[in-house]
């Protein structure tokens, strides 16, 4: 029986959010997903409280809400892509989650983002460049998860069956 959350992190466009969706159905866990949540918290969409609010505001409001997600157990929880910039944030989602980064290459995190118009830190004229720049600072705290996945190859669904056997076999999942 595993009781802690599973936590999904990675860049933007790695696959967070389908995977999340496929892992919470292959596991029968409810799914929150943090930007969706703050989203219907604050009755705005992501990129409009960046615009009207700005960046730190979002933080604040994604810290509360990681807090309060991990005092709960057995979710799968999806992040947005700089909720591990804090480090209180990675504390939090460690101590009662184990943690899945998920990778993509950053060709595939470009096609994926790059017409996306709810991406407010992806505004650029130098979109790819961006990328690299945002990679090269986070990718440590990504590489502090307890599972890791590049996820190019895969579909949500076999992604998903990756990580649950992780879990069987690193952290005795056992359903
Ligand atoms: C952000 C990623 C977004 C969203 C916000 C900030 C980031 O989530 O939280 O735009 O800093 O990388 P996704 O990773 O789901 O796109």
């Amino acid at each position: 029986m595993l009781s802690k959350n599973v936590v999904l992190i990675g860049f933007m466009g790695t696959g967070k959010t389908s995977i999340g969706k496929a892992l919470s159905l292959q596991m029968s866990r409810p799914l929150v997903d943090i930007d969706s949540y703050i989203e219907k918290q604050e009755k705005k969409k992501i990129a409009e409280i960046f615009e009207t609010r700005g960046e730190a505001y979002f933080r604040r409001i994604e810290g509360q809400v990681v807090r309060e997600m991990s005092e709960r157990s057995g979710l799968v929880l999806t992040t947005g892509g700089g909720a591990v910039l804090d480090e209180a944030n990675r504390k939090a989602l460690k101590k009662n989650g184990i943690v899945v980064a998920l990778y993509s290459e950053p060709e595939t995190i470009y096609r994926r983002v790059k017409d996306s118009s709810h991406r407010p830190l992806l505004k650029n004229a130098d979109v790819m460049g961006e990328i690299q720049r945002m990679l090269e600072i986070r990718r440590p705290f990504y590489e502090e998860a307890d599972i890791k996945l590049h996820t190019d190859n895969y579909t949500p669904k076999d992604a998903a069956k990756k990580i649950i056997d992780e879990l069987k076999e690193k952290f005795s999942y056992d359903k």
